[in-house]
Formats: C-alpha cells, sequence, structure tokens
C-alpha cells in the first residue's frame, strides 16, 4: 500500500512537471518551440493524467472499507458434509492454496508469476488451523467466499475469484472440511498489488464484483449429469476467468492469452473426448493440454459432475470470433 501511494505521488508529480513543461512552452516567443512544446508536453500531460486516473481509481477500489455483510451461519459437520467439503476443497481451493495443486491447503506460489505479468506478491495464504483460518470464524469465511471481504471490511484477493457462485450447501460443506482438516504451519507473504495491478482494477478487467453486495441464498440445481447443473459446476469451477465470460475464449488480461472458444470446440466434442482430455490431459487430436488450463484439476470431477460439465458446454452455442 506504501509503496503504491509512492507510485501515485510520483505520477502526480509528473503530471504537474508536464503541465508546468506545456505552460512553459506556451509563454515561449519563438513559434516552432511553442509549438512542438505544447502539443509534446501536452500529450505527455494527458496520457500521464490517465495513467494516473486509472491507478487512483484501482488504488481507491483495493483500499476502500467494504461493507460487512451480515450473516448467519451454522455448520453441523456431518459425516457427508466433511467429504463433499474434501472433495470441493481439492477442485477448486487447492489450485491456489497449495504449491502443489493437492490437499492440504498449506499456501500456494505467487499467483503473479503465473499470470507472466509483474502484479506484485499475490499468495494464496495457508488455510490449515494452523494457519489464517485460526483468525476467521464460520461466518467470516462464509462471506470470504460470497464477498471477498474479511471481518474488518479489508478487500481480500478472493473478490477477484468466483467461489461466490458455490451454493450455500457447497459453502458450507467446504469451511466443515477446513475446520477439521489437518493443520500445517507456515504462512505466505500478504498481498501486496503491483501498480499493473492496480490498473487492471481500474480499468475493471479484475474487479470484486460482489463486495459491495448483502448476502443472498444461492441454491444449487439437484445434482445429476444435466446441462442445468453441469452451467453451476462451470460458474463456480471458474472457466470464464480464462475462457470469458460467454466461453468464446475472449477474457481481457491479466487472464492468460490463447484459452480456447469453447463454444465453437465443445459442440464437437463427444462426451468420451471430453473425459479423455480432463483425464489425461491429451484432447481428441492428440494435442497435449498446456498450462495454464487446469486440466488436471477439472479431471478430479466426478463422473456425474464432469458429465454434467459436458452437457452443458456440449450444448453451447457457437459464437465466430477465434477459434
Ligand atoms: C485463483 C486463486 C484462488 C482460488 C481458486 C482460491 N483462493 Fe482463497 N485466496 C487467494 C488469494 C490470492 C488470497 C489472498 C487474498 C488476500 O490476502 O487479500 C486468498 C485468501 C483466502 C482466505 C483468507 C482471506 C483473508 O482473510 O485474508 C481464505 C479463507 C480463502 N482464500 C479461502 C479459499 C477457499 C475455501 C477456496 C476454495 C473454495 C479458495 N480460497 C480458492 C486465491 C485463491
Ligand atoms: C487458468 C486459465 C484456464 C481456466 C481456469 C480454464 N481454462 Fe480451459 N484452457 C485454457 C487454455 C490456455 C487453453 C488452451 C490450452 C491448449 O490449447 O493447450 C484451454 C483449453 C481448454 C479446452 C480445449 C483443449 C483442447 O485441446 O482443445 C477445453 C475443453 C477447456 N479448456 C475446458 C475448460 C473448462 C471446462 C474449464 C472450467 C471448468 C476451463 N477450461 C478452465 C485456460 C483455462
Amino acid at each position: 500500500m506504501i509503496g503504491n501511494l509512492i507510485t501515485l505521488v510520483i505520477l502526480v508529480g509528473i503530471v504537474v512537471l508536464f503541465a508546468w513543461l506545456t505552460w512553459r512552452a506556451w509563454k515561449s516567443k519563438r513559434a516552432l518551440l511553442k509549438w512542438v512544446g505544447v502539443v509534446g508536453a501536452g500529450l505527455l500531460t494527458l496520457l500521464f493524467a490517465l495513467v494516473t486516473l486509472v491507478i487512483a481509481k484501482g488504488f481507491f477500489d483495493m483500499y476502500r472499507p467494504y461493507p460487512v455483510a451480515a450473516v448467519n451461519v451454522s455448520i453441523a459437520g456431518t459425516p457427508e458434509q466433511l467429504a463433499r467439503g474434501e472433495y470441493l476443497a481439492g477442485f477448486l481451493c487447492a489450485s491456489c492454496h497449495s504449491q502443489n495443486g493437492e490437499l492440504p491447503l498449506t499456501g500456494g506460489g505467487n499467483l503473479s508469476a503465473e499470470t507472466g505479468m509483474p502484479l506484485g506478491d499475490v499468495y494464496a495464504p495457508n488455510i490449515t488451523p494452523a494457519g489464517k483460518l485460526q483468525e476467521l470464524s464460520d461466518a467470516d469465511l462464509f462471506r470470504i467466499l460470497r464477498t471477498g471481504v474479511e471481518p474488518g471490511g479489508r478487500l481480500t484477493g478472493m473478490s477477484f475469484f468466483p467461489v461466490r457462485h458455490l451454493s450455500d450447501d457447497d459453502a458450507k460443506a467446504i469451511i466443515a472440511y477446513l475446520r477439521q482438516a489437518q493443520p500445517v504451519q507456515g504462512a505466505r507473504p500478504p498481498l501486496n498489488p503491483s501498480p499493473l495491478f492496480l490498473t487492471f482494477v481500474g480499468l475493471g478487467f479484475i474487479s470484486p464484483q460482489a463486495a459491495d453486495s448483502p448476502i443472498q441464498p444461492v441454491i444449487a440445481p439437484p445434482k445429476a449429469a444435466n446441462k442445468e447443473y453441469g452451467e453451476y459446476v462451470a460458474n463456480f469451477g471458474s472457466c470464464s476467468d480464462c475462457h470469458g465470460p460467454a466461453l468464446d475464449g475472449n477474457a481481457p488480461p491479466p487472464a492468460p492469452p490463447g484459452a480456447t472458444n469453447l463454444t465453437v470446440v465443445m459442440p464437437q466434442w463427444s462426451k468420451d473426448d471430453f473425459f479423455k482430455a480432463m483425464r489425461t490431459g491429451v484432447d481428441r487430436d492428440g494435442h497435449q493440454i498446456s498450462p495454464p488450463m487446469p486440466w488436471k484439476q477439472i479431471g478430479k470431477l466426478d463422473d456425474v459432475e464432469l458429465e454434467a460439465l459436458y452437457e452443458y458446454l456440449h450444448a453451447l452455442t457457437p459464437t465466430v470470433a477465434k477459434k
């Protein structure tokens, strides 16, 4: 935060400097110097003013206090709930909250390295009972999953991820699992977004979509191998993070480039093609699916959920755009 504040002060200084140079050029008696100076310094003033405004907006969105939504949860911790929670945590949380993509959730590597962009320190913390979990009640955890906001009103990095689409039952199952998971010591550096990160926030490419909203109940369709349930899996499973909101391969940065247009590819694939691709990492053309496509994670879904996901994607209407 201090680093970003200093960056902003320097940027404002640069804007003032170029504005002053523009004014000096305007006052010049020599025509050539006057117009070259006014246009050149004037454009630079505008450019830096724009960059400063975008970063300032990102700074405000990131660091302003957010409402701490009211929430009331009680978690029984039944054996079914624990099993469901462990399964979901392995599919959904381990990709970021662990070094090797497997449970336990001892904390991950720097996500900014994965995007190949200097986004700052973006580590998913240790959320075993010996880590961050100690400081958070069940209600706090539920709120973090839904809105991404911490008890004190701080916006956490979680607000940028689509885990808010998890149903009440699934979110509670995950919390039940977290509480009784094996405790592991160790901490990751706190979130420290770079000016580029703030630029993406300022532009709305990464946005805390639910942070200001009250918490509404989310009910999943009954678990079955159909496209209604598949849409639910696709939503909480964050396919749109990389494949774009319309799943047509168009997602703004910092989403990694090169994600497939699923609306074109998936209607052509058979169920077996899809199962083989997600369970082995090799698609029907023999192409080895490359990172960051998380096929290993997706392949952990049980047969019913994977088939549901297939049914949903297979029924998409192809949109032109890129393949
Ligand atoms: C795409 C990556 C990603 C995924 C997936 C993810 N997290 Fe996180 N999580 C993060 C990052 C990054 C932070 C650090 C945020 C911060 O400190 O602002 C975080 C922080 C947290 C925190 C601590 C928030 C705090 O108070 O500082 C909890 C609890 C948490 N995640 C739970 C989960 C659970 C449960 C799941 C699975 C349902 C999950 N996360 C999935 C990246 C992820
Ligand atoms: C972190 C980014 C990311 C996420 C999240 C993601 N994908 Fe992908 N996906 C990619 C990239 C990149 C490719 C292209 C990989 C390649 O061609 O080797 C891809 C390719 C694919 C392909 C085509 C593979 C092929 O060989 O043609 C399918 C199918 C697919 N993704 C399905 C999904 C589904 C379903 C989800 C959500 C459950 C999902 N993806 C989530 C990045 C992602």
